[in-house]
């Protein structure tokens, strides 16, 4: 029997869950329990968990009886058919395994200066006064973080050129009914999807076109990740295909720049709002350069500065849900279920749970100090064989961007209303792209001034 859910009709569930979804999920979690069933307009029914022993039970499942690809089937027409996202069973193991090794801990201090560079980068166009969204810059360096680290692209005019094409594409694919098969319509070059499928052909002509030179060129001495992967042979020696390669490179981009960006943008809505937090982390940034100087490795084992990001991811994730499709019926945290349910772990409810989390609504990075949290009351980046191959990446970036971005600057927010959730695509953004005002920039060289 299904746990108890909302009864209204699917359509009205809908709309709560695109309009204010956190505040919808709370109300559900009061009114029928820790475990409730919802039903979205053209989604299979879904039973909702948050119980740490019920995502332990959903995390540790080894692929055969819970499928992710199939629940991520509306992200098929943006990621294409060979995504690892896509995929269940073998198929997915076999890509897992050739896009793990690039995104091994140790690779990251390859890319930790990239990743400060491009934060340097766009401090130094920030206006001096005059309100800016900082999402957007957000997207921005993380933009080029991804095509340089990631793609590999290289020299000014390339990179302009797939900053351009890729930014317009996914302004775009951000509108959330395009989630939506039925509105994946062409219908002409000026409605929504059409608009979508012309802008995508330009960007798969050159995101092939890079593969091919790359393949021709060989990869000797580049470190970047696409390098790595046409260097990649599965287990009966087969490397990935153009195709697979494609599709990953569009794989990649999409899960990871986004919601990186989303996620910083987060956490400077939180210090802004708690000054004296960002203080700290200015005081930790300075006493660790007096040690010597700030290297991208040394600012990634700053505790504090750790604790900031993984608290931000905490309280406000960027993705809400990760959610699996049952594959015959089963009992799943002690409740009978028909196959072809969504089996969903809510990370929101779960990063907001009381027992796990005194004053769950609070921002404060210090539980995170000293502490290790459990993988069943923190998954930002889900759990189990399908947990983010990018996670060591994005709390790298993170902490990259966050440093620069506290060392050099003195940012006040400038929102004209209190920051909401605004959905964009799968990710929840904060609204007005977090408007702020820069009220001091410091030069890259004198780089931590006073708190
Ligand atoms: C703050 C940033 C990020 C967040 C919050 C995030 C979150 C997530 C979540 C929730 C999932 C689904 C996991 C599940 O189903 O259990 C996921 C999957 C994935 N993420 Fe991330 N992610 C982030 C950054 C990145 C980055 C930087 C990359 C790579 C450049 C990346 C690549 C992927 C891939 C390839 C998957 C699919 C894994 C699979 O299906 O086996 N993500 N991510």
């Amino acid at each position: 029997m299904l746990p108890p859910g909302p009864t209204y009709p699917s359509l009205v569930t809908t709309w709560h869950w695109l309009q204010r979804p956190y505040e919808f999920l709370e109300e559900c979690r009061s009114r029928y329990g820790d475990t409730f069933s919802l039903y979205f307009r053209g989604l299979p029914q879904l039973v909702m968990y948050s119980r740490p022993e019920d995502v332990k039970e959903i995390f540790a499942d080894d692929g055969e009886l819970l499928h992710a690809g199939e629940f991520n089937l509306s992200l098929r027409a943006f990621l294409g058919e060979h995504s690892v996202l896509m995929l269940d069973g073998a198929e997915h193991r076999r890509h897992r395994k050739l896009l793990l090794p690039p995104f091994h801990g140790e690779r990251m201090q390859a890319y930790g200066q990239t990743m400060l560079d491009a934060a340097d980068a766009s401090i130094d166009r920030w206006p001096v006064l005059a309100p800016f969204a900082l999402h957007a810059r957000m997207q921005a360096i993380t933009l080029q973080v991804i095509l340089r680290t990631v793609f590999g692209v290289d020299g000014a005019a390339r990179l302009e050129r797939f900053d351009r094409v890729i930014t317009e594409l996914l302004d775009i694919a951000a509108w959330p009914p395009l989630l939506i098969p039925l509105m994946q319509r062409d219908l002409g070059r000026w409605s929504p999807w059409g608009r979508y499928v012309r802008k995508r052909r330009e960007s798969d002509g050159m995101i092939y076109s890079e593969i091919r030179e790359r393949r021709a060129g060989g990869s000797t001495r580049r470190t970047d990740v696409l390098s790595m992967l046409l260097d990649a042979r599965d287990e009966h020696g087969q490397p990935m295909s153009d195709e697979e390669l494609h599709d990953e490179l569009v794989t990649l981009l999409v899960a990871g720049h986004e919601t990186s960006a989303t996620a910083l943008a987060w956490t400077f809505r939180w210090l802004l709002e708690k000054p004296e937090i960002a203080s700290r982390v200015r005081a930790e940034l300075r006493a660790a350069e007096a040690d010597g100087p700030l290297t991208a490795e040394r600012i990634a084992k700053l505790d504090l500065l750790d604790a900031v990001a993984r608290e931000a991811l905490r309280l406000q994730p960027v993705v809400p849900l990760v959610g699996r499709i049952l594959k015959r019926p089963a009992r799943v945290g002690g409740y009978d279920l028909p196959a072809g349910v969504g089996v969903v772990c809510s990370i929101y409810l779960a990063q907001r749970r009381a027992e796990a989390y005194p004053d769950p609504n609070e921002f404060d990075p210090d539980r995170f100090l000293g502490k290790k949290l459990s993988p069943n009351e923190f998954f930002p980046f889900g759990g189990g064989l399908r947990r983010c191959i990018g996670m060591s990446f994005a709390l790298y970036e993170m902490k990259m961007v966050l440093a620069r971005v506290l060392q050099r600057t003195d940012l006040a927010l400038a929102a004209r209303r209190p920051v909401r959730v605004v959905r964009r695509s799968i990710t929840m953004t904060p609204s007005e792209g977090l408007r702020v005002r820069l009220l001091e920039r410091r030069p890259r060289a004198r780089l931590v001034a006073a708190a």
